[in-house]
């Protein structure tokens, strides 16, 4: 399995394509639009099996171009890509006996686009990837999620209850043994060498039902790698949440699915791109902390491609390949965190620093134990002065930025061998400093604890006890016994601005809180304390009063001293920045 992952973490970039028909109504039924992502669209306006059914004889795609999706794919810099081989409304995009309700059978474009693009995906060195719902199916009476009791806001069900709304006898393992396990096995023999089955959504699917489906993968393409939405904690890999940026580099191998407006299935009226600067920061970051990034297109239902889409890929391709070296065949940062001014990869003896801000003329880095040979900007390959001093019992490296016009502008460092990294907290920069849960030593009462990591899926499970995500956020505390403290290495004295980071989660509007909580520091001066209002809303909020510390070393505790009575509390990261 090793060796599946490294071609994995090398691929690196990945083309995610969400099309079927619900591409055909672009976000718009009857004259209804909805707020929420397309390819949902048969759930969130409740459309009957027999009418929804309809758009598959419209479905005649002329404009779809397999060969020019691949070239897009490659051209951006992207080594795979997976597309919605079926997604949740049912209908597959090959030609499937077990399931007439497929491309070929029931659209008069009567050709098989996994084929298609399998072919493509071959012909420009691409490896592929089929996403396959497997628990949710809006065409099947026995298909899963009608008893989650969990709507999706606004109003979308996870089962067809519109339909089906009479629930006696429903019976999941048959639709799961006549049509989910019949079709994967058809993916798998009929389309070459899979890279990757993207299984979603598993909802109310059983252990016994995901290990089977597991079992069928490996027992017909062994490589084949499966991600964690198979559900009940199996897979070999990590799917992120929709759209997640983890705050930390991940324990296990990652992949973030991210869209490039606010859907993935298209939407006629979604404009909201976002731009290839934003992608690319996204790319190096993930590639810093073990993740791939999975970038979704939406063609329309005519098979085209938006031409914003083309237009941002085509922007990110000329960045991946003059930037090749630092985010193929690398590895996460060595570090256990990101830098104020940007995030690392590494290979072998080297370190890449990815720069978010290119007019700045500094980088700094605390806490490297190697020591550094040569500092090399990768546009101009021009090499650069640093200068590197002893910091407590690690180094503090400073690098001369000359202003770059590339956005992410990247630095190779060569050290004297493989990167080493001080245990010690310190400073990010010269005047912020970031304090994360998972470097936090936990006590209950005056007992040290372990805070557990949730990794694989455990996101769909509720956490019960204070534990760490897999994006490295603090959730489910609400025992005021639990303390959370930090020893850091401040370098500057002066007064520093406090703010709490509560994570914000996609899709989801900004909530409210009711905590006390507490921040004391033991500096050589003393103790001092500084305290949040009580009503937090997700996002950064700053502390009461400006925290004065001393140079040298300082004890942070963090304290729940009343959570509130719904909400647990759930933290990102604290940050403290030198005010003068
Ligand atoms: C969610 C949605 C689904 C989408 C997927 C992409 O699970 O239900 O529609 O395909 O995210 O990550």
């Amino acid at each position: 399995m090793n060796a599946a992952i490294d071609r994995f973490f090398d691929a690196r970039f990945g083309l995610f394509i969400h099309w079927g028909l619900y591409s055909l109504l672009a976000g718009e039924w009857q004259g209804q639009r909805m707020d929420d992502i397309g390819e949902w669209i048969m759930s969130y306006h409740k459309i009957p099996i027999r009418q929804y059914e309809k758009l598959a004889e419209q479905f005649n795609p002329t404009e779809f171009d397999a060969d020019a999706i691949a070239r897009l794919a490659r051209d951006a810099g992207m080594r795979y890509l997976v597309i919605t081989s079926k997604h949740h409304e049912g209908f597959a995009l090959f030609h499937s006996k077990a399931d007439a309700y497929n491309v070929v059978d029931a659209t008069p474009f009567g050709r098989d686009v996994i084929a298609e693009l399998a072919a493509a995906c071959r012909k420009y060195d691409l490896k592929l990837g089929l996403y396959y719902s497997q628990a949710l199916d809006w065409h099947e009476r026995d298909a899963g999620g009608w008893d989650d009791p969990a709507y999706l806001p606004p109003r979308r069900p996870w089962g067809n209850i519109w339909d089906f709304p009479d629930h006696t006898g429903k019976n999941f393992e048959a639709y799961f043994s006549r049509k989910v396990l019949p079709q994967v096995r058809e993916l798998l023999t009929h389309y070459g060498d899979i890279f990757l089955i993207w299984f979603d959504t598993p909802r109310t699917i059983t252990t016994d039902q995901s290990a089977r489906l597991y079992e069928l993968v490996k027992s017909l393409q062994p490589d084949c790698l499966v991600n964690s939405r198979i559900g009940n904690g199996l897979g070999d890999y990590e799917s992120l949440g929709d759209n997640q940026m983890p705050a930390i580099p991940l324990r296990v191998p990652s992949e973030s699915p991210i869209t490039l407006n606010d859907t993935w299935g298209y939407k006629s009226y979604d404009h909201h791109w976002k731009d290839s600067r934003d992608i690319i920061g996204k790319l190096t970051r993930l590639a810093g902390k073990n993740a791939n990034l999975l970038l979704n297109i939406g063609p329309r239902g005519d098979g085209s491609v938006p031409e914003e889409s083309v237009r941002i890929l085509k922007e990110v391709g000329a960045w991946t390949r003059a930037n090749q070296e630092s985010i193929y065949e690398v590895r996460s940062s060595p570090f256990d965190h990101d830098f104020a001014w940007g995030s690392i990869t590494r290979r072998d003896r080297q370190l890449y620093c990815f720069l978010d801000d290119s007019r700045q003329s500094r980088l700094t880095i605390n806490g490297l134990d190697n020591q550094v040979r040569q500092v090399v900007s990768l546009d101009e390959e021009q090499t650069l002065p640093f200068t590197q001093q002893r910091l407590c019992d690690s180094t503090s490296l400073t690098i001369s930025l000359s202003p770059s016009d590339q956005p992410y502008p990247v630095y190779r460092i060569t050290l004297d061998g493989p990167a080493k990294c001080s245990r010690k907290i310190y400073m990010q920069d010269e005047n912020r400093l970031l304090l994360y849960p998972h470097q936090a030593q936990a006590l209950l009462g005056d007992q040290r604890c372990e805070l557990s990591h949730q990794i694989f899926g455990g996101r769909y499970k509720k956490a019960g006890t204070a534990s760490i995500s897999s994006a490295g956020t603090l959730i489910a505390w609400s025992d005021p016994q639990l303390t959370l403290s930090w020893d850091a290495w401040v370098t500057q004295t002066g007064s520093y601005d406090v703010k709490i980071q509560l994570p914000v989660q996609y899709n989801q509007s900004p909530r409210q809180v009711n905590h006390r909580l507490r921040l004391s520091v033991t500096d050589q001066d003393g103790t001092k304390q500084t305290h949040w209002p009580h009503v937090l809303e997700s996002g950064a909020a700053r502390a009461e009063n400006p925290l004065p510390l001393r140079e040298g070393l300082c004890r942070f505790t963090l304290k729940l001293e009343a959570c509130d009575a719904d909400k647990e509390m759930t933290l990102q990261q604290i940050e403290l920045v030198l005010l003068h």
